[in-house]
């Protein structure tokens, strides 16, 4: 039984890695202060995987309750997600972002120094290169911060940096997320967002459950084959699975890993909304509007290093992407909540 800790593994993606992490043999243990999430996605994970993984409600800013957390467990290793992650938000709180992903991992270090144990993988973002001035974008491009969120991240990659050179015995994943979409295939778990979706997956969804009668595409004037804005979406479950690949790793090296999780296939705007509509059947009504301010054109990763150095690249598609979300949002608006 190898436990691992996973702050936020109630949230989107750390659901997602917790039933990865059940379906490898691992036992995640949650903690998570169900900022934005429910306990009812224990229930879910537990529908999915026979088994319900350990839940302590805490905050990774609490070091008492970690150290509480920490002595009744043997962990082999740490998946830290948990962190607020809304861009604009940010802007207008950045304190609460600076707190809880910086002050956050910080307490988290130090209950895990506590403890003696120095292996974590850390959720990091594309949001950390800005504004590439190319694409792909690999692991040694330039990184900058255009708000809070994205320089809460650059910090905490900058601690966990500076804590490896310090200290050898350390065993640290930086994985930088691109888009990650879609649900769990069952359709039990999934993204959830309160209030309007920012992301544009999401809001698709809403339009295809007749929530809003139409998607604004932000800009249709970008250098881009049909003017709209591309990104590089990854499914869900491959991105969780890159964490399973680096955890292998981790086991076997000690150092610094940073990798993008990423497919290195560019989609447009345009591209999600008819691959969407041809495999759901539903209409997706739009209207290209102005540009969303701080939106990139292009945002797409080279994925080369992730495949040479961890095994690890994604297999599912768009296809799939879109009818696991949607079957995802189906479910939940008839059959849960
Ligand atoms: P999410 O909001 O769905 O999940 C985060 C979880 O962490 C939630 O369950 C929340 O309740 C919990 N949490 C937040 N602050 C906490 C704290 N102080 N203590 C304990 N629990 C706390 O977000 P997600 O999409 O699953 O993102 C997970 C991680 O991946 C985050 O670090 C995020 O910045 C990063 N990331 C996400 C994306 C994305 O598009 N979803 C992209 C790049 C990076
Ligand atoms: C967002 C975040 C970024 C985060 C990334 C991954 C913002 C400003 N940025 O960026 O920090 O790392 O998600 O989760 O929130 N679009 C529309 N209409 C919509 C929504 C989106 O046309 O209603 C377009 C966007 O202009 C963009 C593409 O769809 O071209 C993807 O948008 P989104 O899902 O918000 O992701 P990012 O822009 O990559």
């Amino acid at each position: 039984m190898t436990e691992i800790l996973v702050t936020g593994g109630l949230g989107y993606i750390g659901s997602h890695c917790c039933v990865a992490l059940m379906e490898a043999g691992y036992t995640p243990v949650v903690v998570d202060n169900l900022s934005n999430s429910s306990p009812t996605t224990l229930d879910r994970m537990q529908q999915i995987s026979g088994v319900r993984p350990k839940f302590h409600k805490a905050d990774v800013r609490d070091g008492g309750a970690l150290d509480r957390i920490f002595a009744k467990h043997r962990f082999a290793a740490v998946i830290h997600f948990g962190a607020l992650k809304a861009v604009g938000e940010s802007v207008a709180k950045p304190l609460d972002y600076y707190d809880n992903n910086v002050g956050g991992t910080l307490t988290l270090i130090g209950a895990m120094l506590r403890a003696g144990l120095k292996k974590m993988i850390f959720s990091s973002s594309a949001t950390v290169y800005g504004q590439a001035a190319t694409v792909p974008i690999r692991e040694d491009f330039p990184r900058s911060a255009t708000n809070p969120y994205g320089r809460s991240k650059l910090i905490a990659e900058d601690i966990l940096e500076d804590l490896s050179l310090a200290d050898g015995g350390w065993r640290i994943a930086r994985l930088r997320y691109f888009n990650p979409v879609g649900a769990h295939e069952s359709g039990l778990i999934g993204e959830n967002p309160k209030g309007v979706p920012n992301n544009l997956l999401p809001f698709i969804c809403d339009v295809a459950a007749a929530h809003r009668d139409h998607l604004a595409i932000f800009g249709g004037d970008y250098s881009t084959p049909d003017g709209t804005g591309i990104r590089d979406y990854i499914h869900v479950m491959d991105l969780v699975e890159g964490h399973l690949a680096a955890l292998r790793f981790l086991n076997e090296r000690p150092g610094l890993l940073t990798v993008n999780l990423g497919t290195g296939k560019g989609i447009s705007v345009l591209e999600m909304v008819r691959t969407f509509e041809r495999v759901t059947g539903c209409d997706i009504p739009y209207r290209v509007t102005g540009r969303r301010p701080g939106d990139v054109g292009e945002c797409w990763a080279d994925p080369t290093l992730a495949h040479h150095i961890l095994g690890w690249r994604a297999h599912r598609t768009l296809d799939d992407i879109c009818l696991d979300a949607w079957r995802w949002r189906s479910l939940e608006s008839t059959s849960f909540l």
